[in-house]
């Protein structure tokens, strides 16, 4: 509390994002960050942007980026965003689409980043409850609400609703906007980017920081028809004109030029997610199915806080939060083989 701020900050409540413990002794699995470093491409890329480009101002549009993501996706440029992250793109968002007087709906279990950006910007919010196994009922959804807003797959629970679902979710509900944030979409979900022509209504968000394994870039795109990209565009340049630096153009056009690295690293991860998921099954885990690069776990005795004070004095960092619903599970990033081997010999000794 100060006297200095205001009464909006001080009743905000930020967002606490997981530990940043460094070192090379720490396994850091509790941010869904990539385990493998980005394409060399990225480095190249980086390197050979120019002093100029530093000393001027970065192209405000990104228009290049834009290009390289229209033509990867499958999209006109002027249906693609970018930004500093899909976190600055979700706030502008917010502001864009949901300040109207009625609540936007996300799911209760969902990213905690949802409703910090409510309460910085005075949006009201109507939290729909996920069923007892933890997954999404899209028919749960809709109806009077200013907006709706979901991660696909969801977060922390690793689970994806269906690209039906999410046709009827949007034919139903024309008159509000449709936010599908696919920052977990690389590791196996069905994207919708491919419905933006046929829903006016339908906004999706991708990350390079999770499947690109760019998070320390910050990078972030949307896709949605040309009139919502533009009220994107209006609320970005009444706030930051220039968020993308020219080594982010660069790197995201770099990145997303280096298919076949993406391929084989997502693929990777894919693999590694499915062994971990038997061998913690083999010690009486009980593992949703994944779409992400992360599982959510409960141990067989249930405490998922012992497992999680086990690991963390190991130094493997994972997520648990010690609320009511999820105090008996833990979210896990998905690391490289050797890092699930050293998590999994930490949890076979815990009876
Ligand atoms: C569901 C979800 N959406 C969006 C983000 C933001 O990603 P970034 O800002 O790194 O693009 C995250 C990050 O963890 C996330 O879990």
């Amino acid at each position: 509390m100060s006297l200095f701020w205001t009464d909006l900050v001080n009743r905000l409540t930020p967002y606490v994002p997981g530990k940043q413990r460094t070192g090379t002794d720490v396994i850091k699995l509790n941010t869904n960050e990539n385990p493998y470093p980005p394409s060399g491409h990225v480095q190249a890329a980086i390197t050979n942007v120019d002093s100029d480009a530093l000393r001027r101002y970065p192209d405000p549009h990104s228009l290049k980026l834009r290009q390289a993501l229209a033509s990867y996706h499958k999209t006109e440029a002027d249906q693609v965003f970018v930004g500093n992250g899909s976190d600055e793109i979700l706030a502008l968002a917010f502001m864009a689409f949901f300040t109207g007087k009625a609540p936007l709906q996300f799911p209760q279990i969902s990213y905690s980043f949802y409703p910090v950006y409510c309460d910085l910007l005075n949006i009201t919010s109507d939290v729909i409850p996920l069923k007892s196994n933890f997954s999404l009922s899209l028919d749960d959804f809709g109806g009077d609400c200013g907006g709706i807003l979901f991660p696909n797959p969801n977060a922390p629970t690793s689970l994806a609703v269906s690209q039906t679902n999410i046709k009827k979710l949007l034919k139903n509900n024309p008159e509000v906007v449709v936010l599908v944030d696919e920052a977990y979409a690389d590791f196996g979900a069905d994207s919708v980017i491919g419905l933006i022509d046929e829903y006016p209504n339908l906004v999706v968000t991708r990350t390079f920081s999770k499947g690109r394994s760019l998070a320390g870039l910050r990078l972030g795109a949307a896709f949605a028809n040309a009139e919502l990209i533009e009220g994107l565009r209006r609320v970005k340049d009444s706030f930051n004109s220039y968020p993308v630096d020219a080594l982010a153009q660069a790197a995201g056009i770099a990145s997303l030029n280096d298919e076949k690295y993406y391929r084989d690293t997502i693929n990777n991860i894919i693999a590694t997610r499915e062994r971990t998921i038997d061998r913690l099954k083999a010690i009486g885990y009980q593992v949703l199915p994944s779409t992400a690069n992360f599982i959510f776990a409960s141990p067989p005795h249930q405490n998922a806080g012992q497992a999680f004070a086990a690991l963390d004095r190991k130094n493997i960092l994972v997520r648990y939060w010690n609320n009511e619903q999820l105090h008996q599970w833990l979210r896990i990033t998905i690391g490289t083989d050797d890092e699930m081997d050293q998590l999994i010999e930490v949890l076979q000794q815990l009876d």
